[in-house]
């Protein structure tokens, strides 16, 4: 049977850079290139994005974020499903399922939900992980391309598969471990793009600071400006080390994945060098063509086929869910 390679990202709102070059970007290389013998599931987690406020439209949201797909090069052909998550009902029914073999210390456990806000924070965001686990196990996906944030949840989706699994039978695929999901992804490390101005955070769209994150509508001028702004530090020279000039590995690591270079390439070229001004300048320059360039391909696409794709590719969902959620079911003893 074809393995399946599956991710979604939210839409609150625009996407940032980080969910472009941590996600959606890694997602089109893979489907590229394993399309023709495997499954490639691209969803939209829209109950996800309801734990949060929503900026803007949803479903002009959800069409934009297809059309990403799309304007990044993502060649469709049978294999290729798109769906929107809420479309798909057996996702929050075997949500349930795994709430009841999910201790609370095991939930309360993960990094996002302590981050937004733990207690005081909705009940939809102490379960996201678990709902994630679902979106996953339905559809024996082995390969999950996220960012490094995203690891803790795909750590805890193997648990509740393998627990699952010892309990009522071998139901579940796990997903490869994040080690290996980093190989399948042709990385060196999981990914994390620094916010701008405080490279020791991870570029969100939920800071308030817009001179910290370029998200991909930004007009080409301003994502531009934003580069040039972004912090650096004292040490005066280029070189390539996270821990003691992150806001300069930063930039390195966007030219290199936005210009499609191997990071190495891009650090040797830089090496040696000091001036910080001519690296943002560059770095400017290569995400100014880009944008102009993406955002070009994206006005050209028609809500139209982006409307099939999802028809299509909820029909394929709803078969492949609901045969998971059955077997499940009878594993447990509902049916
Ligand atoms: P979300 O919507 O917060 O982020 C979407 C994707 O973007 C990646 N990302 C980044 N990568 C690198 N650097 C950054 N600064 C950065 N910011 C965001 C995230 O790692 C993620 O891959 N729970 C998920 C959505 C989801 C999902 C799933 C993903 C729901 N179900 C099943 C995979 C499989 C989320 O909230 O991602």
């Amino acid at each position: 049977m074809n393995k399946t390679i599956l991710t979604g990202i939210r839409v609150n709102g625009e996407l940032t850079l980080g969910n472009f070059l941590g996600a959606l970007l890694p997602m089109v290389r893979l489907a590229n290139q394993h399309s023709k013998d495997h499954q490639v599931n691209i969803f939209i987690p829209d109950l996800h994005t309801i734990i949060s406020e929503i900026d803007g439209n949803l479903q002009q949201n959800i069409l934009r974020e297809i059309k990403y797909y799309l304007a990044a090069g993502l060649a469709v052909n049978e294999n290729v499903h798109f769906y929107r998550q809420s479309y798909v009902p057996a996702h929050s029914e075997l949500t349930w399922i795994l709430n009841c073999i999910t201790p609370m210390g095991e939930a309360s456990r993960m990094i996002q939900f302590k981050e937004k806000g733990g207690d005081s924070a909705n009940v939809g965001i102490f379960d996201y992980p678990i709902l994630m686990a679902a979106d996953i196990l339905l559809y024996s996906a082995t390969y999950i391309p996220v960012g490094e944030d995203q690891f803790q949840h795909l750590e805890l989706t193997r648990n509740l598969a393998e627990r699952f699994n010892r309990r009522f039978g071998e139901v579940f695929t796990v997903p490869l471990k994040t080690a290996d999901q980093v190989k399948f992804m042709q990385q060196d490390a999981g990914l994390r793009i620094r916010d701008l101005l405080n490279p020791d955070k991870k570029m969100s769209k939920s800071t308030p600071s817009e001179n910290s994150k370029i998200m991909l509508s930004d007009a080409p001028e301003k994502a531009a400006k934003k580069i040039m702004s972004a912090t650096t530090d004292s040490l005066g020279k280029i070189k390539f080390d996270l821990f003691n000039q992150p806001g300069i590995s930063n930039l390195l690591q966007i030219e290199a994945l936005i210009t499609d270079t191997p990071l190495q390439t891009v650090i040797t070229t830089w090496a040696g060098q000091t001036s910080y001004g001519d690296l943002k300048r560059k770095v400017a320059s290569s995400i100014s063509a880009f944008l102009s360039d993406f955002q070009q391909q994206v006005e050209q696409i028609p809500d139209q086929l982006v409307l099939d794709l999802l028809a299509s590719g909820e029909i394929y969902a709803n078969q492949v869910a609901n045969a998971k959620l059955h077997q499940v079911q009878k594993a447990m003893g509902l049916r």
